[in-house]
């Protein structure tokens, strides 16, 4: 970290007025899984449902952050690892907002989302593993990417010629491959409501 000299503003409107302001507390939910295996999907499914519940939320994806945020980087270990690191900032930023943020990364690395779980609060970080076979994302190979891969013209691509590290005690593990959408969804939601994020009745 380069040396500065700026000094932390303390705000009057701290994030606890916000969550009063909004009848439900702030978090993240850290959709991690292979690519394919239905973060995105997933990601949006469930913030449509919050959507509808009057909760604040917002969905940072692949596509919308490695185009900006992260345009400038690739696929390398080095580069995925900051790729992470800029998204658990912003994500730590949009939770003193008072929002819930779903995230949906591959973030393949272990070391890499235990980073960003320790810039948060404890109970603020919920890793959600989309739980798919890498042979069911590759059938399913809805980018064509995987083909890609398997024929050299993709490198690096994560379960073909780059790991993917499993969370080992994620908050919740859901099955992709075999649940249905609205489901996977509704076990999302019952996990904010056990956690209390969102109030029972909500
Ligand atoms: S992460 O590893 O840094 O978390 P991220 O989720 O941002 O990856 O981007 C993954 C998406 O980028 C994939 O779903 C896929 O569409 C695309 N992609 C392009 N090249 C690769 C690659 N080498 N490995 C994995 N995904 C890739």
């Amino acid at each position: 970290m380069k040396p500065n000299n700026t000094l932390w503003h303390h705000a009057v409107i701290q994030r606890e007025h916000r969550q009063q302001q909004n009848g439900h507390k702030s978090a993240v939910l850290w959709f991690t899984g292979l690519s394919g295996a239905g973060k995105s999907t997933l990601a949006h499914a469930v913030e449509e449902k919050l959507h509808h519940l009057g909760v604040r939320t917002y969905v940072l994806d692949g596509d919308n952050v490695r185009h900006g945020l992260c345009g400038d980087l690739g696929f390398s270990p080095t580069d995925r690892t900051e790729n992470i690191r800029r998204i658990g900032e912003v994500a730590k930023l949009m939770v003193e907002a008072g929002v819930i943020v779903l995230t949906a990364f591959i973030s393949p690395f272990r070391a890499d989302r235990e980073r960003v779980r320790g810039l948060m609060m404890h109970g603020d970080f919920l890793e959600i593993f989309c739980r798919c076979p890498l042979e069911v994302c590759e059938t399913r190979d809805v980018k064509g990417l995987y083909k890609k891969a398997r024929a050299g013209e993709v490198k690096e691509f994560t379960g073909i010629s780059s790991p993917y590290e499993e969370p080992v005690a994620p908050e919740l593990v859901v099955d992709t491959a075999n649940l249905m959408l609205d489901e996977c969804a509704e076990q999302v939601l019952a996990l904010l409501r056990e956690r209390g994020i969102l109030r029972p009745a909500v």
